[in-house]
């Protein structure tokens, strides 16, 4: 888990914390080696005024050649999700704990990787400094990795979600990654539960 003489995202950081330099900044981030063979980085997205924080894994194929978060098919579960939960896309922003895509080539196929935990701990800055100013009032936490990010090595989101959760001084609820609602035998099933775990989010904010 070496990072290849890289020493993390945090040099790379702007002088002036806001989000659109954050954005900019990151567009150049040499923080580990993903930068080497994804398209683009891909930063958080939604208004800066927002309530909730979303936070996944990674950007998949599609985001890292569109450039934007969760626009393809685990994206298409977490709209419908937020839509059924009743939370306004006006009222979210988007982003992942890591945000260069991964993955190993078979043939001209490019194959999703999980981050090690030494690509997550190299980008947490630029994740630390969207918390920092977006300051939500909710973060719903996605799948492990970002599970990871946020609260720990030692949080499980399957023993874990569904509770709501303290986060420095926003409220916090972890939950199954809409890709693994995709990928669940009882998909159904899956969803449900995550829509439920959206839904207490929802609840627990304050109007
Ligand atoms: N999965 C994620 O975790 N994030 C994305 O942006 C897309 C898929
Ligand atoms: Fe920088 Fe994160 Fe991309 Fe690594 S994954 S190069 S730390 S933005």
């Amino acid at each position: 888990m070496a990072l290849d003489g890289n020493t993390g995202a945090a040099r790379f950081l702007p002088e002036r914390l806001t989000l659109p330099e954050l954005r900019r900044a990151a567009a150049h981030c040499e923080g580990c080696d993903l930068h080497r063979d994804a398209t683009q980085t891909v930063f958080g997205e939604g208004p800066p005024d927002a309530r909730f924080l979303i936070v996944g894994e990674q950007p998949g194929d599609q985001e890292d050649r569109k450039g934007a978060p969760f626009v393809g098919p685990a994206g298409r579960i977490l709209d419908k999700g937020l839509e059924e939960a009743g939370i306004d896309r006006e009222e979210v922003y988007v982003t992942n704990a890591v945000k260069h895509f991964s993955f190993t080539l078979k043939g001209k196929r490019r194959i999703h990787q999980k981050p090690t935990v030494a690509e997550i701990e190299a980008c947490q800055p630029w994740l630390n400094a969207e918390l920092a100013l977006l300051k939500p009032e909710m973060v719903v936490v996605l799948g492990a990795t970002a599970a990871r990010a946020l609260l720990g090595a030692a949080f499980r989101v399957t023993q874990h979600r569904g509770e709501v959760l303290e986060l420095g001084e926003a409220l916090a609820v972890a939950t199954i990654h809409p890709s693994a609602v995709l990928r669940a035998p009882d998909r159904d099933e899956a969803y449900q539960g995550f829509l439920s775990d959206l839904r207490l989010a929802r609840r627990s904010c304050s109007s």
